[in-house]
């Protein structure tokens, strides 16, 4: 659905059942119908984006810069005309040519070539040899004439980052943080009507970095254009939380900030109506309050909900909280909370959900997709959270910094656990600026079960880094009293009293030494928490390391030195509930940090999944230590022509009590499983078929088959979903892999991938996993790596049939059909 469209439904949907719902039964008194006063916009389409810098003549009086950030612009079409962007009195700036049409989210760095300068981020290879620069974003847009009188503001999701906002010639401001949202109030600088059209520049500068890890640059998250009465609940202007929580009733406290921007003073009335999945009305409070000219009020109120229905990520459950805002009988505003009914507790004995011990099963990850970088459309946010719930986990971590509020939303509603993270360990006024705009953002989810304030920062365990620790943990525990807060620190740091000022201390990597279980011990106050652990290296479908590819084989225990193998860190959590949990580093690999080796390679190795969201063989540790599920999984693959007579190592990841393992019908032998480590067997290489069978109490439960392959022979397209919304923004994730004759997946096939699309959609980008790959990934063709690649198609907004077509030389074609509606 267009989104535009789908906000104004929401937004009389809220209406309707402000006006029309009783409450408990008993009917309301009838408000008048009020024009929509509140309305936010998706802002994401259409912007001119230039890749380069733009020389900018900085004005000295405000609305004198003109040229680009004005709409008094020119469009040049002769291409020899030189264009003077530091004259601000001449019109003549814009030349369609250097200016590319872009809609959001956007990331200009993943389409840039691979460069092998070890200088490019801030460690060497740790941005994936991309190089960031700077870019210029500009849109023209209209306001009605209707529109004067109300506030409207534009919300940025996020940019990385240091990013400047202008708009027609009047400089907004800067921000700096390439993960926390801006937001600029244009009201008295706007155009409306037929004063003319605005124009909004945005600079981009992604030269320099906040991380380790591919970052990307651009306008990578969605843009609100939001417009309010003057009088309106402030932004992120509501918290609710549920301070007594019991079978038959939930106590929902209701804490709302409105601000009155009228030069008069006003007397409003508040409703705050709790609202079920079903649209029940459960409770509506009403507080009426006086608000001063230009000031900020917060008015507290309590409600319940009995019999809640909890939430938990394997129970879900939302509510809402519908906040009307009535002035003279009018409604004014309205704004919408979810929320959830649920309790945290975090002690000595563990994490606690709703009262019962509950085991985190989280991964860390960072904000990075196969095709695309670190722009990612809210399907594919959807699509990796899937898969990692469908692996067994319940919790994600976002490394190192909060994500995009899409994503916490998905975790409210899939269920997924939260571990949100702030990027920085500062107190300097921006730092704490940063910290609060991510709390006051995030406090309403249910999913997040705690803040963590910083990641492995080098001055943890240090009297200065803890009293900035302490300022920021002070600062969280006034903005959200409701949950506690962590940092993640690097095998824990006991100096300085750096560990003491959190009420959870944060392990990476806790297991060496077993310190986060001597330290348990050894300091008896102290809350003990896994914030990260394992760090295992492997590329997907690789059975031997290749320094000069850059490929880590499954097989090896060539995990880097600072953590365990795939599922053995879990044995730990099992053995030690008071761990509480643990965040497997990492979900998926992402690009940058490829960890051990540097160019060619441009990927990290870290994840139970590849880039693509492909399993790699650490992924069925994780299967079979989380789910009820009964795993055997065997590796490597079965096609070694050079093996012949060879002794072959073989693995298997399995939860079951006994594996017995055949080649071509012969057994190898039982063996008793141990519990979140693997098996292995020494075989002599034959071609055929090698089955691995699991046994509890001496029945057989399951089986994996691995068989020697004949030559590639055919494309199959896989398609996460056969229909998608004609929005513009839906995504079909299509993987695509290489088989031989008999429809078996050939596990070293790298044969080269041509698509061709019809229809109302279009390619928006190809991966395939290979850490090394220096492929574009803004293309139409991409090389299968090991069996596989992956290609993503975004619809347009007309609805209609897409076909995408995959051809390869002579492998047999195919193609797979999207019904967009
Ligand atoms: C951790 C760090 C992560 C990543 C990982 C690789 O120490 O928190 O960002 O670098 O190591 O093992």
């Amino acid at each position: 659905m267009n989104r535009k469209f789908e906000s104004v439904i929401v937004f009389w949907g809220m209406m309707f059942s402000l006006l029309q719902i009783p409450v408990n039964g008993k009917a309301q008194n009838k408000l008048q119908t009020a024009k929509p006063n509140r309305s936010r916009d998706c802002f994401d389409e259409r912007w001119l984006f230039h890749k380069g810098d733009i020389a900018m003549k900085r004005a000295v009086k405000v609305g004198g810069q003109g040229g680009l950030t004005d709409a008094r612009v020119k469009i040049i079409t002769t291409k020899d005309t030189t264009i003077n962007y530091n004259d601000v009195s001449s019109s003549t700036v814009l030349y369609p040519n250097d200016w590319q049409l872009v809609n959001f989210p956007h990331d200009w760095v993943v389409e840039n070539s691979f460069v092998n300068d070890n200088s490019l981020g801030s460690q060497p290879a740790g941005n994936g040899y991309l190089p960031g620069g700077i870019g210029f974003y500009r849109k023209e847009f209209e306001i009605p004439e209707a529109d004067r009188g109300k506030k409207i503001a534009i919300e940025f999701d996020g940019i990385f980052r240091n990013s400047t906002v202008w708009v027609n010639g009047h400089l907004l401001g800067n921000h700096q943080s390439g993960y926390t949202p801006s937001n600029y109030d244009l009201t008295d600088i706007l155009r409306y009507g037929n004063e003319g059209k605005n124009v909004i520049l945005v600079k981009v500068d992604a030269s320099e970095y906040e991380g380790w890890w591919y970052e990307g640059g651009g306008i990578y998250r969605h843009v609100w254009l939001i417009k309010t009465n003057r009088l309106h609940v402030d932004r992120f202007g509501t918290y609710v939380t549920t301070p007594s929580v019991s079978s038959n009733e939930a106590v929902v406290n209701i804490k709302t900030t409105l601000k009155n921007e009228y030069k008069i003073a006003k007397n409003i009335t508040l409703i705050s109506k709790i609202i079920n999945s079903k649209g029940v009305v459960l409770d509506a409070e009403t507080t009426s309050q006086k608000i001063e000219p230009f000031s900020i009020i917060e008015i507290e109120q309590k409600g319940t909900v009995q019999q809640p229905l909890l939430w938990s990520p394997e129970t879900p459950n939302l509510y809402k909280v519908q906040t009307a805002v009535i002035d003279s009988g009018n409604i004014i505003d309205t704004y919408q909370t979810n929320f959830g009914v649920r309790t945290i507790e975090i002690n000595r004995n563990g994490v606690f959900l709703n009262g019962k011990l509950y085991p985190v099963k989280g991964t860390a990850n960072h904000q990075d997709f196969a095709g695309i970088g670190v722009a990612l459309p809210d399907k594919i946010n959807e699509y990796k959270l899937r898969l990692l719930k469908e692996m067994g986990s319940n919790a994600y971590r976002s490394a190192h910094h909060p994500p995009t509020p899409e994503l916490l939303d998905m975790c409210d509603s899939i269920g997924l656990l939260v571990l949100d993270e702030n990027r920085f360990l500062s107190s300097t006024e921006e730092g704490l600026k940063d910290l609060a705009t991510m709390l006051y953002r995030d406090r309403n989810h249910p999913s997040i079960f705690m803040w963590c304030m910083e990641n492995e920062e080098w001055i943890q365990g240090t009297v200065t880094g803890s009293g900035i620790l302490e300022t920021m943990v002070e600062t969280t525990h006034k903005i959200d009293p409701s949950r506690k807060v962590t940092a993640a620190m690097n095998h824990a740091r006991n100096d300085g009293g750096y560990a003491d000022v959190l009420d959870v201390v944060g392990y990476n990597y806790g297991d060496k030494g077993m310190a986060y279980v001597k330290d348990h011990e050894n300091y008896p106050q102290r809350i003990t928490f896994c914030t990260e652990s394992t760090s295992y290296v492997s590329t997907r479908g690789e059975y031997e390391n290749n320094w000069e590819k850059g490929y880590v084989s499954n097989l090896t225990n060539w995990e880097p030195n600072w953590g365990p193998l795939p599922g053995e860190d879990w044995a730990d959590v099992v053995k030690y509930p008071f761990l509480g949990g643990t965040f497997v580093w990492s979900g998926f690999d992402y690009r940058g940090e490829p960890t051990p080796y540097r160019w060619p390679c441009v990927s990290s190795h870290f994840g139970i999944m590849d880039i693509c969201g492909f399993p790699k063989d650490g992924y069925y540790a994780y299967k079979a230590a989380w789910t009820n599920e009964q795993v055997v999984h065997i590796f490597p693959h079965w096609n070694w022509p050079g093996k012949k007579g060879k002794p072959v190592n073989v693995q298997c990841y399995t939860n079951c009590e006994e594996v017995e393992l055949f080649l071509n019908g012969k057994s190898y032998g039982k063996k008793k499983a141990i519990p979140f480590k693997k098996l292995e067997w020494e075989l002599v290489y034959q071609t055929g078929k090698l089955e691995a069978r699991g046994y509890n109490k001496g029945k057989l439960v399951t089986k994996d088959i691995v068989e020697t392959t004949t030559e590639p022979a055919q494309i199959s397209l896989n398609s996460d979903c056969d229909q998608l919304k004609a929005d513009g923004c839906d995504v079909a994730v299509i993987r695509v892999a290489i088989k031989d004759a008999r429809g078996r997946v050939v596990p070293t096939a790298d044969n080269l991938v041509q698509f061709s699309i019809e229809g109302p959609g279009k390619i928006i980008g190809t991966g395939n996993g290979n850490p090394s790959s220096h492929e574009p990934d803004k293309a139409s063709r991409r090389k299968a790596f090991n069996g596989y690649c992956l290609v993503l198609v975004q619809t347009d907004k007309t609805p209609g049939e897409i076909r995408l077509k995959a051809t390869s030389g002579t492998l047999k074609d195919t193609e797979v059909v999207l019904r967009s509606e």
